[in-house]
């Protein structure tokens, strides 16, 4: 009975704005062009993942409302289990506004509606989809005391956890406890360990919190990776920059993915960035997620002995 990959997090409808430069106070831009796509960190990872072959469960919340349809229809397109996924009366699905320029970078303002009232209790109720799980993938764009619970049930039923953090500021010690990988950006990890002021400081202070592997992704200079026993910098592969919203979501959709396939750690960051590589390449996040043929091909042709 091969494990599968669970994810706890957020589900947007994402609205695109394609602009020359993003806009600041002061400066008002003009669109040229603008898309939809369901988005948000949990569907982008749930699909990620299921690209590159697992089974994966989505656990998250919508609102009862048109937008929720566009949500399970995309998870249904590409396989992913929507059992874990509720409609709620209270709130209105999740919806993101996204900036981006031409030079590939992007901004994104989120109005959480429904991902903000999954509640500790919520996940408590959908423990069942937990069962056969092997790596847990868990974003802070819900309540943190709703992923300190997600990230307990999932130990308690034999899995590991990794997360993204995102818009959550400080996390405190009991939260970061419960997590086994831990994948922020440089601004996230200033956030989350105000005190120390180096990435080496910043990261062994994680390490103390029992979190077994940092990995600190830093765009176009690709990741650095921090466990008890290593400490590398991993480059990024080079990639046209079209649109850089959701690399994170592939990088860590194939990072648990390979891991799960039975890889290293080492050669499964380095897969990751080949599928964060790609993400950026194209236009969206679902529509940028490579699938594990395409994956594995590519990167037989540039690293031979990468692929098993
Ligand atoms: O990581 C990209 C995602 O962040 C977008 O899809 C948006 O919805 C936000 O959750």
């Amino acid at each position: 009975n091969v494990p599968k990959i669970t994810v706890v997090g957020s589900i947007n409808i994402d609205t695109y704005l394609n602009v020359p430069q993003l806009p600041h106070s002061g400066k008002t831009v003009s669109s040229s062009t603008s898309f939809v796509y369901p988005g948000g960190k949990g569907i982008n990872q749930s699909i990620g993942a299921a690209k590159l072959g697992h089974r994966v469960t989505l656990i998250g919340n919508v609102g009862s409302d048109i937008d929720s349809a566009s949500v399970y229809n995309a998870l249904k397109e590409y396989g992913v289990e929507s059992f874990g996924v509720k409609r709620c009366n209270q709130e209105k699905t999740g919806q993101a506004f996204i900036f981006v320029e031409s030079s590939g970078h992007s901004m994104i303002s989120i109005l959480s509606g429904a991902n903000n009232i999954l509640t500790p209790e919520d996940i408590r109720k959908r423990k069942r989809f937990f069962k056969n799980t092997g790596y847990c993938l868990i974003q802070s764009e819900i309540p943190l005391d709703t992923v300190a619970e997600a990230c307990r049930i999932a130990h308690e039923c034999g899995a590991k956890t990794i997360l993204k953090p995102s818009v959550c500021g400080f996390i405190p010690s009991e939260v970061l406890s419960g997590v086994d990988i831990l994948v922020p950006n440089e601004e996230e990890l200033n956030e989350i360990c105000p005190a120390q002021s180096t990435l080496q400081e910043k990261t062994a202070a994680l390490l103390e919190y029992g979190i077994e592997t940092i990995i600190v992704t830093l765009g176009e200079n690709g990741c650095y990776v921090r466990t008890a026993d290593l400490e590398k910098h991993f480059p990024a592969v080079p990639f046209p920059s079209v649109d850089n919203t959701g690399a994170s979501d592939a990088f860590i959709s194939a990072l648990a993915a390979y891991l799960l396939y039975g890889y290293s750690l080492e050669e499964a960051v380095r897969i990751a960035t080949y599928a964060a590589g790609f993400c950026i390449s194209r236009e969206g996040v679902v529509p940028s997620l490579i699938d594990k043929r395409s994956l594995e091909t590519y990167i037989i042709q540039k690293e031979k002995s990468l692929i098993k």
